[in-house]
């Protein structure tokens, strides 16, 4: 195992952005920046043995500052959205920012995916991001003290384990916002790629993406991942809730989501004979199939396209500070809460 750390380049102000690569002995490498804290680079071999970049980014500071994508950033303190940019907690009413159509609010206002981190090695085989939210920081309440450690093993499994603490109690729920294109971030789309997910419900959304409260199962639906279906089979399918966000953007129930460590995906493509699959201590999972990636400029300045890369972001439901019937995500003052999401990867030879 071996960690380095490289200049990665300099923001706006000045400030440097770092780079960690963390590899390990079985052909996997790592990196990750301290501008928020976010995964640029997973190489592993393919099929024949050649290495592949399987995670879609840029190139430069520049890029990942312009990114509407939130591509590879950690997102915090609530990621996705929470409908009409406002909540309610023990009798207060919380006004947050209204990023996305002056309604909803998205990430965050991408707080902690534009933020640049305090970083250490944190081991041989592991990186250490922290960042403090300032109370009040786009209308979320609470100083919020946040870590993220990003540790690889042999078994090119990488852990990303993230602990929050807030002086007055707070909604958190924490993600990574990869891409994934398991042919390489230069390859096209990921629609040849077979999906299963380990989720019978999934939140059905209205027109702005805000889940409705309903639960519903999957049965018999464009939703239904549980036996292994490629992505493009259904994306296009003509059901109410794929017209209304353009394809797969919708959260996954986990099922049986026990705060426990519990497989919720698997993907391959046996293009590349590259297979990952995702685990998570957290009750959902978005999944995201890139339907509005079209026209970004990505590394090596390749343009990407729409649905070029798919994202499983574990997190709580979007818009659970809202609906009571959804696992809370509330962190009283003082409680560090904790969440742990690993994705391993496999290389299937034919
Ligand atoms: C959302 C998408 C959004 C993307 C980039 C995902 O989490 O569900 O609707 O386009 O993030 O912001």
């Amino acid at each position: 195992m071996t960690v380095s750390k490289n200049l990665f380049g300099v923001m706006p102000d000045g400030k440097e952005v770092y780079e960690f690569t963390l590899e390990n002995n079985n052909g996997m490498k790592v990196s990750v920046l301290t501008l928020g804290a976010t995964l640029r680079s997973i190489i592993v071999p393919d099929k024949n043995g050649n290495e592949k970049d399987i995670l879609l980014g840029f190139d430069d500071v520049t890029g990942y500052l312009e990114r509407s994508s939130y591509q590879g950033a950690v997102v915090g303190p609530f990621a996705n959205r929470i409908g009409n940019g406002k909540f309610e907690m023990d009798g207060v009413t919380y006004e947050v920012i209204k990023n996305e159509k002056d309604v909803t609010c998205l990430h965050a206002g991408g707080e902690f995916s534009f933020a640049v981190w305090n970083s250490i090695i944190a081991d041989s085989d592991a990186v250490e991001f922290t960042y403090v939210s300032p109370d009040g920081n786009n209308g979320f309440p609470g100083n919020v003290t946040v870590s993220v450690v990003y540790r690889l093993g042999q078994n090119n499994d990488l852990h990303i384990t993230y602990k929050a603490v807030s002086d007055k109690k707070t909604p958190i729920s924490l993600t990574n916002h990869a891409y994934f294109n398991l042919n390489g971030y230069e390859s096209d789309t990921v629609l040849n790629h077979v999906l299963k997910l380990e989720c019978s419900a999934f939140t059905p959304v209205d027109a702005f993406s805000i889940p409705t409260g309903a639960i519903r199962s999957v049965e018999g639906t464009a939703f239904d991942f549980r036996a292994e279906k490629t992505i493009g089979v259904d994306i296009d399918k003509d059901e109410e809730q794929l017209q209304l966000t353009g394809g797969f953007d919708h959260n996954f129930v986990i099922d049986d989501a026990d705060g426990t460590l519990r497989k919720c995906a698997y993907a391959f493509s046996a293009e590349s004979g590259i297979a990952l699959y995702a685990y998570t201590t957290l009750p959902g999972v978005q999944f995201y199939a890139g339907n509005f990636l079209e026209g970004e400029i990505g590394k090596g300045g390749l343009p990407m396209q729409k649905r070029s890369g798919f994202c499983l972001e574990t997190q709580y439901y979007p818009d659970s500070p809202n609906k009571t019937q959804f696992p809370a995500c509330f962190a009283e003052a003082g409680e560090e809460v904790k969440s742990e999401t690993v994705f391993t990867f496999e290389t299937v030879k034919d």
